[in-house]
């Protein structure tokens, strides 16, 4: 459907253009007055200058013609020379009747899909997950989602960390404990097990035991070093270890994202991007971008128009080992080959910044990307605790992803329970989908560039601009349609009858901006769109609800137009949900 911002401007620049005037003119946006009007336009301001005349004749004049027009209720030129726009009740709900009747409530899909990979999660293999892989993965998502709602191919790629000094350290930890494991010797032809030497407990203990000690002990971090360089020059044994750690791992992220109601289409790694590393070493030589600095092999990304110093990208370290810039690189090679994407977004924290500029312009300049391609990075801000530091647990550790959702789990399920609505178990299920909702709407309501405060107590209220109170609305919805059939009868033929209160049509304007919001919330990335206009739906519903006698109407045709109105906004408030990634239950 055409947004409703659009038929209007076509309404008042077709009058400008009838009284004379360019029709650039005519532009209109929402009032800044809700007191005075819903929507306005300052276009006679502008005009008045190039047609040298007073803006109020101007706005006068192009009012004027728009008494008739059945869109409007009323059209006013208000000095200096503002035009102030009320839409006619009739309009209003016709819109909304249309947008009841289709199935995506009034959002096209794009006209062009195109196929976009999102990048996204980063979790580092051994490691568990933490407080900061939670922006990644949770804002990943809805944009995924986002994409996927108006038509693009989307598809979310997890980025395993699995190609770091991390590895050689938890080889090197493993050949300590266990010398006289195959995976060790040198001379060993055969098979390799496959069962892992290893449970996901002992991994996740491994890693950090390995990481302390090799900043302790030098010799330690050497020789990890030098396994992860002999891992990647193809290894055998660790080759093998590598697998093993990358199932146990893998196995237990995917239950992880599970719980957040996040999933990726591929599952690939820094890892794989190993073997297009020396072919494109080979040829950024010969093209002759990548040259040897200080032992280094670099491509220098530097340009003129620089305000501030970008080093070059590294290709190789001295010693031959690949880097960060390096599986970034190569990666985009594959995903160039396998999926020629129209553009490739990544989430990653706003400190990587540097990163992927020096791998976005590296990727042009060598010819990875071409210009076709559009790469983007979408840095997000830090998860700060009440004290406006990085989230820490209460003795100051880093917060394990794991911890910090059953802390939210348990809390919702005490206010569950006080409420008493349920039994037990209806009450722990009941508390993870709300308390789901409570950490993703608390980090997406926010734009993602900028640190936010996690406070729990305010994202797990059900008052407020929080997910628990978006879930609450649409609970108490779904009750009200439940009560409604429950008495016989049915929603889906209804129209929505013409706006009678001041409430219902707020609630309906409201409404009307749901493809607007989505267009933003898709051209810009930008999950806050949406939550910023399902918290207005929110309280526009609401306030009709407190305004309205819903239940008790007496005259069946105005009940059934009220039922489908609400129907209408729980449909767009549950399409929303979902694009944020998260869902409503039947009770709360
Ligand atoms: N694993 C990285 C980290 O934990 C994030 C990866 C982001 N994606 C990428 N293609 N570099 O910081």
């Amino acid at each position: 459907m055409k947004e409703i911002l659009d038929l209007i401007r076509k309404e008042i620049t077709d009058a400008f253009v009838a009284c004379g005037y360019d029709e650039k003119y005519g532009r209109v946006s929402l009032s800044n007055r809700s007191d005075l009007c819903e929507y306005q336009c300052n276009g006679a301001m502008a005009a008045a200058k190039e047609y040298k005349k007073a803006p109020i004749a101007i706005a006068t004049e192009v009012s004027e013609k728009l008494q008739d027009n059945p869109m409007f209720e009323s059209v006013i030129a208000c000095p200096p020379g503002f035009l102030n726009l009320i839409l006619a009740p009739g309009y209003v709900t016709d819109y909304v009747n249309a947008m009841a009747e289709d199935d995506r409530k009034g959002v096209d899909k794009v006209a062009e899909p195109k196929t976009v990979i999102v990048d996204y999660g980063g979790p580092n293999v051994a490691k568990p997950l933490h407080v900061g892989h939670l922006r990644s993965a949770v804002i990943g998502e809805s944009v995924k989602r986002i994409g996927k709602f108006m038509g693009d191919n989307m598809i979310g790629d997890v980025h395993l960390g699995d190609w770091g000094l991390q590895m050689g350290l938890i080889i090197t930890e493993l050949r300590l404990r266990q010398p006289d494991l195959c995976y060790f010797d040198p001379d060993y032809t055969g098979e390799y097990p496959s069962e892992p030497p290893f449970t996901i407990s002992e991994l996740e203990e491994i890693y950090p035991t390995a990481s302390a000690k090799s900043k302790e002990d030098a010799a330690y971090k050497e020789e990890a070093m030098t396994a992860t360089f002999e891992l990647q020059q193809g290894n055998r044994g660790y080759q093998a270890l590598l697998k093993h750690i990358l199932d146990v791992s893998v196995s237990d992220l995917k239950k992880n994202y599970e719980n957040l109601n996040v999933s990726f289409e591929l599952w690939k790694g820094e890892s794989d991007a190993q073997p297009y590393i020396p072919d494109m070493v080979e040829k950024m030589k010969k093209d002759g971008y990548a040259y040897v600095s200080d032992g280094a092999l670099v491509v220098d990304v530097k340009e003129d128009t620089d305000t501030k110093e970008i080093p070059p990208c590294m290709i190789l370290k001295s010693d031959g080992a690949s880097l960060y810039d390096t599986t970034d690189l190569a990666t985009l090679i594959w995903r160039m080959e396998d999926y020629h994407p129209a553009s490739v977004i990544y989430l990653a924290d706003k400190r990587q910044e540097l990163h992927f500029v020096q791998v976005f312009r590296c990727a042009r300049k060598t010819g990875i990307v071409p210009d076709t391609t559009e790469l983007k990075f979408i840095g997000f801000g830090t998860m700060n605790g009440k004290d406006g530091k990085p989230f820490k647990t209460r003795e100051g550790g880093v917060m394990r992803l794991e911890t910090l959702v059953s802390e939210i789990n348990e809390k919702m399920y005490e206010k569950i329970m006080d409420n008493k609505t349920m039994e037990e178990d209806e009450a722990r299920k009941t508390a993870q989908i709300v308390a789901l909702s409570a950490i993703k709407y608390g980090d997406l309501s926010n734009q993602a560039s900028k640190d936010y405060i996690f406070d729990i107590d305010r994202f797990t209220s059900f008052e407020g601009n929080t997910g628990p109170y978006i879930l609450y609305t649409i609970v108490r919805m779904k009750s009200i349609l439940h009560k409604y059939e429950e008495s016989g009868k049915k929603v889906a033929d209804a129209k929505i009858l013409t706006a009678a209160s001041e409430s219902e049509k707020s609630l309906m304007l409201e409404l009307a901006k749901f493809n607007s919001a989505m267009r933003g919330a898709y051209e810009e990335n930008a999950p806050h769109r949406i939550c910023a206009y399902i918290y207005d739906l929110a309280n526009a519903f609401n306030h009709f609800y407190h305004e309205t006698k819903i239940m008790t109407e007496e005259d069946e045709k105005k009940q059934a137009g009220y039922i489908r109105l609400l129907e209408l906004t729980k449909e767009v408030l549950e399409i929303c949900i979902d694009l944020l990634g998260f869902s409503a239950p039947e009770r709360m």
